[in-house]
């Protein structure tokens, strides 16, 4: 039996390299595969999201990756036009919507929150975004991008920039990280290191380094992770404005790069990227965000079918 059959993907830290690297094999056979051929893999099968958060790729994503292996996705992505407002629990939400589908997707503000679905659901549950904790299928989408656009992920420099301390991505990526032989400048604002209680845990599987400088860093790196200031997720307005704007990458700041690195982010991008840079050839975030598509169709494919596909 395949190991991903009805799994539920709370945190990247429940997969061990063998099984990131199965889902790249069966994302590369997901892209080489006729269409048609393609469609079968999840004919008739039903994805069921709930996303309590605003998204648009990720939630978009799942939806055209569905639809690319033949099945279809039905949800609610605008939870004020569902029971929820009238005191609909989230376990009651999540009950009805794994009654109606194969297998849920959902994204929710609080930690820990597909784990408590999964304990409801009837269905597998793929964790789309968890508060400030985890978003495990970006990472999965990170990690193939890089393998893809840099042929390898050993033995690279990755400097990840901005809000390391509300960033979800940034945490399952670090984690998904860990599987390689990588090193790794993290680069913000003081106020927005990465959280202590997370080092201790990354620190035993990955070489990293703090700064707030990313001059310090900029022609050493062979991937620049890039990401955006969490303005929703700070307590307080004024501390948002202290760092606002603190990084912008340019054509000036491109310039002091390797010529081969790459530009890499989760989007939405506020204002830490200038449009400028989308032209070039470092700029590998819209390519990122096909490659999700993708991953998540191999990952899907691999829950909803026995033997794999
Ligand atoms: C990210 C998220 O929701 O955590 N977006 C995404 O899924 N691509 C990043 C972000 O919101 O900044």
């Amino acid at each position: 039996m395949n190991e991903f059959y009805q799994k539920d993907i709370f945190s990247i830290k429940d997969l061990p390299k063998e099984q990131l690297e199965k889902i790249f094999t069966f994302t590369d056979k997901i892209m080489q595969l006729d269409p048609s051929d393609r469609r079968e893999i999840c004919k008739g099968k039903t994805l069921g999201y709930l996303f309590f958060e605003p998204s648009t790729r990720t939630r978009l994503s799942f939806d055209a990756a569905m639809a690319s292996i033949g099945g279809n996705s039905l949800g609610i992505s605008d939870i004020s036009s569902s029971s929820t407002q009238k005191g609909e629990s989230l376990a009651d939400t999540v009950k009805i919507m794994s009654i109606y589908s194969d297998v849920l997707v959902l994204r929710h503000t609080l930690d820990g929150s597909s784990r408590f679905a999964a304990e409801v659901s009837e269905k597998p549950v793929i964790n789309a975004g968890s508060g400030t904790e985890e978003h495990p299928t970006q990472a999965i989408q990170d990690l193939f991008t890089i393998k893809k656009e840099k042929k390898k992920i050993d033995g690279l420099k990755i400097g990840i920039i901005g809000d390391l301390k509300y960033g979800r991505t940034v945490y399952s990526l670090l984690h998904g990280l860990g599987n390689y032989d990588v090193d790794v400048r993290l680069i913000s604002p003081e106020s927005l290191r990465i959280r202590s209680d997370s080092t201790y845990e990354i620190k035993k599987k990955l070489n990293f380094t703090e700064s707030t400088s990313l001059d310090e860093h900029i022609d050493e790196l062979d991937v620049l992770y890039v990401t955006r200031i969490q303005k929703e997720r700070f307590p307080d307005e004024e501390e948002y404005l202290k760092v606002k704007g603190s990084y912008v990458v340019g054509l000036d700041l491109l310039k002091q790069m390797k010529d081969d690195c790459i530009i890499l982010h989760p989007l939405p991008r506020i204002d830490e990227i200038s449009p400028e840079i989308d032209n070039t050839k470092n700029a590998k975030y819209f390519e990122q965000a096909e490659y999700g598509k993708h991953t998540r169709a191999a990952l899907l494919g691999l829950i909803l079918n026995e033997n794999g596909f």
